[in-house]
Formats: C-alpha cells, structure tokens, sequence
C-alpha cells in the first residue's frame, strides 16, 4: 500500500484551486496567444518558489522543482496544455468566456490548474529524491505546441526520464483514471485531393470528362482501403469530410473540377504507410480509367499517442493505491481523436492518461459549446501528478 496520499493535502487548497480555474475559463486564448495565462502561471509557479523558465515554444513555462535530495539523478516531467478553442460559449456559468468566440471547451483550463496544484504540493513537501519538470505547454489544439517546445530544446534543457500527461475525460465517471498499455490517441492526417476532368453542357455529358462522377468513384474506392488492405487486428479511419464541385445555382453546368478534403487516423507508422500509399495508387489510377487527374496532397500531423506499457501500467498502480481499483480502468479503449503530446512521447518514455469527469450522458462534451471543466476532480487530478513524482523518484528506498 502507498504509504502516503497527497490527496488529503491537496483537497485543504481545493477552491483556491477552483477560483484559479474560473478565472482562466473566463479568459481563454488561442495556441501561441496564452499571454495572460502563462503570465498567470508563471507567477503562481514563482509566488511557490519555483524556478521557472518562460518563452519555451513561444508561450510555453516550465517549471523545475527539486526534491529534499536530487542525488538521485532521476527526473519525471509533467505536461498540462493551456489553450482554448474558437467555439463561442453557449453555457451559463458565472464565469463564462469573456472572450467572444472563444472559450475552453476542452478542458485545458483544467488541466493547467491540476498541474499547478501538483507544484503547490510539491514544493510543500519535497518528499522525492529527484527533479520535476512541470511543462505548461500552449497551442495543443492544431497548432503543435508540444513540438515546438520538444524543438526549442525541451528535453536537452530540462531532461525528463519519463514524462506523463492527463486529459480529462468526460465519458468516464468523475474521479476514474483510465489508461491503456500501447495506443491512447490516433495519428491525425489532413489530404486533400483535386480532380481535374473537362467541363461542359450538362445536356451533352459525352463532350465532358465529368470530376464528379470520377470523385464518387474515388470515394467508393477508398472504403476499399480499410476493408481490403489495413489487417483487420488494426484500426484505421478514412473519413471524406469536404466535397466541392460545381454551383447549386447551375443545375445544367458540368464543372471541370471536384476537390475532396479529408482525416485519415492510424495508431502505427506502418498502417499510416499503408493508407498513404493505397490512396495515392486508387486515386491516380481511379482518375486515369475516366480519363481524368487527380492529385493527393497528403499531410501528417500529430502522430498516434503510444503509452510506454512500464509507465501506463505505472500510472494505472498508482492510481489503483490512491483511489481503489474500482476507480482505474487499465484496458481503456483508444481514441480515434488525436494529441499533441504524442511528440513528447517520441522522445521519452511516459504515459497519458484519462481524468474521468464525467456529464458526457448530458451532453457536457468536449470541443461543444456547453462544456465545462469538473472542477471537482481537480484534486484527483492533481494527487496522480504529485504521486508519480514521489514514487517514480522515492525519497526513502
Ligand atoms: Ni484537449
């Protein structure tokens, strides 16, 4: 049994945890733009004592704690990101958006106050032999902020041995760790593909080269993709989410060219390889059998979020001594969604894991308009941070 909980000391600074929180709800900023928050942090991290580093990955801070003793060696780094989405709010809480058309409708408001109530804990008690590296990350939403601070140095700047991260989870009931031993989040790809026929008289199709016809033959070929070539043990999405051709306002005109833009999402370079290269040969060769052509634009964004299976099965111990087995599921099912903590996850060892928040049954999800942080977990969240700190780098051996 964990001989020590910083959960009961965390909950005595429960709401000073919820009013930093509101307030950063009420204030929400876009990727690369959290001035005011990582203003906020930096000074919350300082007024603890905390060194800290700002300007890593533009508005990214980091902040670096080190145990009673760091004889160790040992370091373990913890990630919170802090940007907000363009969504404008539609929820009614006191302390709604003030900024039209944004607002923290994932919950990263949250999240940066679960790691600065980790730092607050931390820096009371001290009880690890090590160093912790609190990383509040900005621009986790699209704009790949976790690699620009992985490209700024992060790692040769402040080494981390293993590295964890949380996101909340409103399909999982309030307080309930999930984690899964491999893939967490999938590999998100952006394609685009144009299709150039020969436009003409809608009355006359046999003078034309119609795309459209060409672009629903594309479309029926590419679910050939998942069903034919991807082995069936392994995911893999191909999603058409954007179709463009022609004008409703000219029913008789046969367009010269269709353009469809779509996600792929893949847990594994080789099944990610595997679409691609299935993509570009159906598409050209689709396009070329009607005498059309046709040319992908194939873009990788944010790889898949593997676990490392030690640091997942870590996390999943450590959460099983803290709040019961009961509250930890270790086989949770992997997202189609993807995260940018995956780039993190590339360079060192760590786990990401899910903070059960429950109100998914009433329709407090994620990136909609009604969403709001469960300020309730905020301590569970907080003690599974400080808690992989104490018992990855354990004071008494
Ligand atoms: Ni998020």
């Amino acid at each position: 049994m964990y001989p020590r909980s910083p959960l009961a000391s965390i909950q005595k600074f429960h709401q000073e945890l919820v009013a930093l929180r509101q307030d950063l709800h009420a204030h929400p900023e876009l990727g690369f733009q959290e001035l005011r928050t990582s203003g906020i942090v930096a000074g919350a991290l300082e007024a603890l004592g905390v060194e800290v580093h700002r300007g890593i990955g533009k508005t990214g801070v980091v902040g670096v704690i080190r145990g009673q003793r760091h004889d160790s060696g040992l370091s373990v780094g913890l990630r919170a990101d802090m940007d907000a989405l363009p969504i404008k709010e539609e929820g009614n809480a006191a302390y709604c958006s003030t900024v039209p058309g944004l607002m923290h409708a994932c919950g990263h408001d949250g999240h940066t106050t679960v790691l600065l109530g980790a730092a607050k804990y931390l820096m009371q008690h001290r009880h690890f032999n090590g160093t912790a590296v609190l990383i509040f990350q900005p621009a986790e939403e699209g704009l790949g902020g976790a690699q620009a601070m992985v490209e700024d140095g992060l790692f040769e700047r402040f080494p981390c041995d293993s590295i964890y991260a949380l996101h909340n989870w409103p399909a999982l009931p309030a307080g309930t760790i999930g984690i899964n031993p491999g893939p967490m989040m999938a590999a998100s790809d952006r394609w685009e593909v144009t299709i150039e026929g020969r436009g003409g008289h809608g009355a006359h199709p046999y003078q034309t080269i119609d795309p459209i016809v060409v672009a629903a033959q594309i479309i029926t070929a590419l679910q050939t993709i998942v069903s034919r070539n991807v082995h069936p043990v392994e995911s893999a999405v191909i999603s058409v989410g954007h179709i463009q051709a022609g004008s409703a306002k000219a029913p008789s005109v046969i367009p010269g060219r269709a353009l469809l833009v779509g996600t792929v999402r893949t847990f594994s370079d080789e099944v990610q390889q595997v679409v691609e290269s299935r993509m570009r040969a159906l598409i050209a060769s689709v396009a070329q059998a009607f005498g059309a052509t046709a040319e992908l634009k194939y873009h990788r964004s944010y790889p898949a979020t593997i676990n490392s299976a030690k640091q997942a099965n870590f996390v999943a111990d450590v959460a099983t001594d803290l709040f019961g087995a009961e509250h930890v599921v270790r086989d949770l099912i992997p997202s189609m969604g993807s995260e940018d903590f995956s780039y993190m996850l590339r360079k060192r060892p760590g786990a990401y894991f899910r903070l059960g928040q429950g109100g998914a049954e009433q329709g407090r999800l994620l990136h909609n308009a009604n969403f709001d942080f469960n300020d309730a977990v905020i301590p569970v969240g907080s003690a599974m941070f400080a808690a992989l700190v104490e018992r990855s780098m354990p004071l008494e051996k």
